[in-house]
């Protein structure tokens, strides 16, 4: 009963799953642009578990579901049960027999793997504090759209070895690339991490090394959700990591800057990065869209199709 595939991280597709999702993204991005339905998910819903606040996620992961024929429902802990000690456990058993997926934003980790291990429908990670791995699928989208395979090339990685960061590491070991994370002492990602990376991630300390002749740069909010207390200290030290234009030309000529966005103009990049042609963070927030229907198609549709 147990046996529901879930995407709690990178480290939970192939590399040639993780490719097929990305190429099917771009595919259902194009049927879109041409006004073509598709909708492989009709009766299907989707359960979106939202802790912490969001945007992009929500919207994509809601947006997406109602383009594939199905639906999504938001659940805020503060008006379901979970908010007033359901164990996570119990949620999960009863949520997974109603619904056909689960999508999670959360604080632990923990809270991801414990619902999984108690749902028997696919779990989905939109954001733990340790990883946001949708993201990634659609910054490896953006790249593959607009440079072609990332095998081989160098990312760097400027500012909070955080989430984000620890997701990127797992996009360097799965898509093959060499990772160099730029970051203030004492805030490098967790060390599980980068030992699982091996000689493909490098840690230094001076974002310029990081940035040298690297094909795609990218940065994130200094203060994560949940960390706002910390966020006058995390201002002075994170200083020297802003991404300007005169970091970016240092990098290689075909360069691409991405962001997944909430921006703090000022802070983690200049006032006009965004602004720059080689930054693609638009493309990036859009292409959560068409990755996540690809990975929902992947993970829930299956069952319709014939044996
Ligand atoms: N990038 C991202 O996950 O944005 P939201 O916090 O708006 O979902
Ligand atoms: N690191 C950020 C990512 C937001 C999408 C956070 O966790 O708040």
């Amino acid at each position: 009963m147990m046996s529901a595939r879930h995407f709690l991280s990178l480290m939970d597709c192939t590399p040639e799953e993780l490719l097929s999702v990305i190429r099917r993204g771009i595919e259902l991005k194009d049927l879109r642009n041409r006004g073509v339905l598709f909708e492989p998910l009709k009766n299907r819903v989707l359960g979106m578990i939202f802790e912490k606040s969001s945007t992009r996620t929500r919207l994509s992961f809601e947006a997406g579901m109602i383009q594939l024929g199905g639906q999504a429902i938001f659940l805020s802990p503060r008006d379901t049960q979970l908010g007033r000690g359901e164990p996570i456990g119990d949620c999960a058993i009863v949520m997974s027999s109603m619904l056909d997926a689960v999508m999670i934003r959360t604080y632990a980790h923990s809270t991801l793997t414990e619902f999984a291990a108690n749902s028997r429908v696919p779990v989905i990670n939109g954001l733990s504090d340790d990883l946001h791995p949708c993201q990634l699928l659609a910054d490896m989208q953006t790249y593959l759209e607009h440079r072609g395979s990332i095998q081989g090339k160098t990312v760097a990685w400027i500012g909070d070895g955080n989430n984000m960061c620890n997701s990127y590491i797992e996009a360097a070991i799965q898509f093959d690339f060499q990772l160099r994370v730029a970051c203030p002492e004492g805030f490098e990602p967790n060390p599980q991490f980068l030992a699982q990376a091996g000689d493909r991630v490098q840690v230094v300390r001076d974002p310029k090394e990081a940035v040298a002749g690297a094909h795609l740069v990218s940065t994130d909010v200094w203060t994560s959700m949940g960390q706002e207390e910390e966020t006058a200290r995390r201002l002075k030290l994170f200083a020297p990591y802003q991404v300007t234009r005169e970091l970016l030309d240092l990098a290689a000529d075909d360069v691409l800057f991405m962001h997944c966005l909430p921006a703090h103009r000022g802070e983690e990049i200049s006032m006009d990065l965004l602004d720059d042609k080689r930054a693609v963070a638009w493309d990036q927030a859009e292409n959560r869209l068409h990755a996540q229907k690809a990975l929902l198609e992947f993970l829930v549709a299956p069952a319709y199709r014939p044996a």
